[in-house]
C-alpha cells in the first residue's frame, strides 16, 4: 500500500511537527495541498491542545497528524546536579541582570505522552500520531491504535527502525543526522551511532517491511527525488517550512535563518538536555555543544529559560534554541502550500504522466 493510501493524503509529503515554532495554522495550509500537516504537541497544556485540534478538525476534511513525545521522565535530578548546571550559567545570569533562584522554576516543559492525553484525545479520534523518541508503552499505544489512528515514529538507527516496526509502528521516519530539532533516538544515546539520511534510508527500506519516511536536510524537489530514488515512501520536511508565514518563529530565529548563520548548525543538548540541531549561537560556542552539566531532558531548559527571554526581549538570540537543518538555504517566505507543491513535484510529475 502506497504511503498515501495508508495517510488518506494526494501527497507522500509530511510536514515536520516542529514544537515551539508553529501551531494548526502550519498543519492546516500543508492539508489544503495535498500533503499531511503536523500539530507538534509535546509543549501544549491542555487548552491549547484542545483549541489547536478544534482548529484542525474545523479547517480540513483532510487528514492531519498530531506528533507527541514519548521520552520516560527523568527521575529528578540531585541537589548537586542542579547546582552544577546551574553554576555553568550563573555568569549569564550576571550579565543580564537576573536572579539566580528564577531559574529553578521558569520555563516550559516538554510532556509525554499519557494517560490523562488519550483521555483528552478519545473523542477526537485522530487520524494520524506520531511519536519521537520511541513509543508509549503498550497500552498506551495500544488505545492510539484502537482510535484507528496510523502511527509514526523516527528512527535513527536501523536497531530503533526495526524496534519501532516489531513494537507496533505503522510507518517509519528514518531521521538523517542533517534534521533540524530533537533526534529521535531512544535506544542508543551515543550520537556517533547516528547516521545521515541517505546512509540511513536505505539500510532502513532494506531492514523493515512498512513504509519508510525520510528525514532530514530535504529541502526541494531534488532532494525528494533522491530520497525516492533510495527506496523512500514519503518524505518529512521541518526546515524549509520555517519561514512561511504561516510558521510561528520569533524574530530572532527568522532573523538566524534568513543570515549566513544558518550555513552553520549543530548538535547540542543545552537548550533542553538532548541533543538537538540547531544553529551555532553564543551558549552553544561557549558552553560545548554536548556539555556533561546539562540536567536530563527536558529538565535542562527551566534554567536557560529566563536567559533567552532577557536576551530576546533585548532583541539577541545568544541564548534560544535556533532548531535548523543542515539545508536551510532553500527557505523562504513562501505560503506553506507552494512549498508543499514545489516538494512533491518529483511525485506529481509522475501521477500525471500518461
Ligand atoms: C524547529 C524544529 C522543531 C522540531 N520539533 C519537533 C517536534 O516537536 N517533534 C518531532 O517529532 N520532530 C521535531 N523536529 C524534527 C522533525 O520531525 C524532522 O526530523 C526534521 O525537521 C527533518 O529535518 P529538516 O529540518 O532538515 O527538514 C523539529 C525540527 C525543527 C527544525
Amino acid at each position: 500500500m502506497s504511503l498515501q493510501t495508508l495517510l488518506g493524503t494526494d501527497l507522500p509529503l509530511i510536514q515536520a511537527p516542529m514544537a515551539g515554532v508553529q501551531d494548526s495554522a502550519l498543519a492546516l495550509a500543508v492539508c489544503r495541498a495535498g500533503g499531511l500537516g503536523s500539530l507538534p504537541c509535546a509543549m501544549l497544556d491542555a487548552t491549547a491542545l484542545q483549541r489547536e485540534v478544534t482548529a484542525l478538525r474545523a479547517g480540513t476534511d483532510r487528514p492531519w497528524n498530531l506528533n507527541f513525545f514519548c521520552h520516560r521522565d527523568p527521575p529528578p535530578p540531585d541537589a548537586a546536579a542542579q547546582q552544577k548546571w546551574l553554576d555553568a550559567l550563573a555568569p549569564y545570569y550576571r550579565e543580564l541582570g537576573l536572579d539566580l533562584t528564577e531559574a529553578r522554576t521558569a520555563g516550559p516543559s516538554r510532556a509525554p505522552f499519557s494517560h490523562a492525553v488519550a483521555d483528552r484525545l478519545e473523542g477526537v479520534r485522530p487520524p494520524v500520531v506520531s511519536f519521537h523518541f520511541g513509543l508509549p508503552e503498550p497500552d498506551l499505544l495500544a488505545r492510539v491504535k484502537r482510535w484507528g489512528s496510523v502511527v509514526l515514529s523516527s528512527a535513527t538507527t536501523v536497531d530503533e527502525a526495526l524496534w519501532l516496526e516489531a513494537h507496533g509502528a505503522d510507518v517509519i521516519i528514518a531521521q538523517g543526522l542533517e534534521a533540524g530539532g530533537h533526534r529521535g533516538h531512544f535506544l542508543d544515546g551515543d550520537v556517533s551511532t547516528q547516521m545521515g539520511t541517505f546512509a540511513l534510508l536505505p539500510q532502513v527500506v532494506r531492514a523493515v517491511r512498512c513504509p519508510v519516511v525520510a528525514a532530514g536536510g530535504i529541502a526541494d524537489a531534488a532532494g525528494v527525488a533522491a530520497a525516492r530514488a533510495l527506496g523512500a515512501a514519503g518524505v518529512q520536511v521541518g526546515t524549509a517550512y520555517l519561514l512561511c508565514p504561516e510558521a510561528r518563529i520569533s524574530v530572532v530565529h527568522r532573523r538566524a535563518l534568513c543570515s549566513d548563520a544558518a550555513r552553520h548548525t549543530a548538535l547540542t543538548a543545552v537548550f533542553s538536555g538532548r541533543p538537538a540541531r540547531g544553529i551555532v549561537n553564543r551558549l552553544m560556542r561557549e558552553l560545548g555543544l554536548l556539555n556533561s552539566a546539562a540536567l536530563p531532558f527536558p529538565l535542562a531548559g527551566a534554567a536557560v529559560a529566563p536567559l533567552r527571554t532577557k536576551a530576546e526581549s533585548l532583541g539577541s538570540g545568544d541564548f534560544s534554541p535556533l532548531w535548523c537543518g543542515q539545508n536551510a538555504g532553500t527557505c523562504s517566505e513562501r505560503p506553506a502550500g507552494e512549498v508543499t507543491l514545489a516538494l512533491a513535484e518529483a511525485w506529481r510529475r509522475d501521477a500525471l504522466a500518461p
